[in-house]
């Protein structure tokens, strides 16, 4: 269980990255409720949503 938190941070800082070079504005979003969000993105186990990244465009003068 331990590789799936590694590995998902290290893909989440990737997206966030990448979003960051493409000129987008980026946010992590731990604190959720699990059930709802793995309803609504039809999750089934063993699926289960570990972050959100919330990406968008920053508002100007913010970068
Ligand atoms: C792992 C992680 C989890 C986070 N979870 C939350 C969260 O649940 N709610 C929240 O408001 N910000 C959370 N943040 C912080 C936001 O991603 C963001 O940095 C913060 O809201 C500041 O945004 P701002 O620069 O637009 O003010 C988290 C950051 C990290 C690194």
């Amino acid at each position: 269980m331990r590789y799936v938190y590694l590995e998902a941070g290290a893909a989440a800082q990737n997206l966030h990255l990448q979003a960051v070079a493409e000129g987008l504005g980026c946010v992590w979003v731990g604190g959720f409720h699990d059930e709802a969000t793995a309803d609504i993105l039809e999750l089934r186990s063993p699926l289960t949503p570990l972050i959100l990244i919330c990406v968008g465009y920053p508002l100007s003068g913010t970068e």
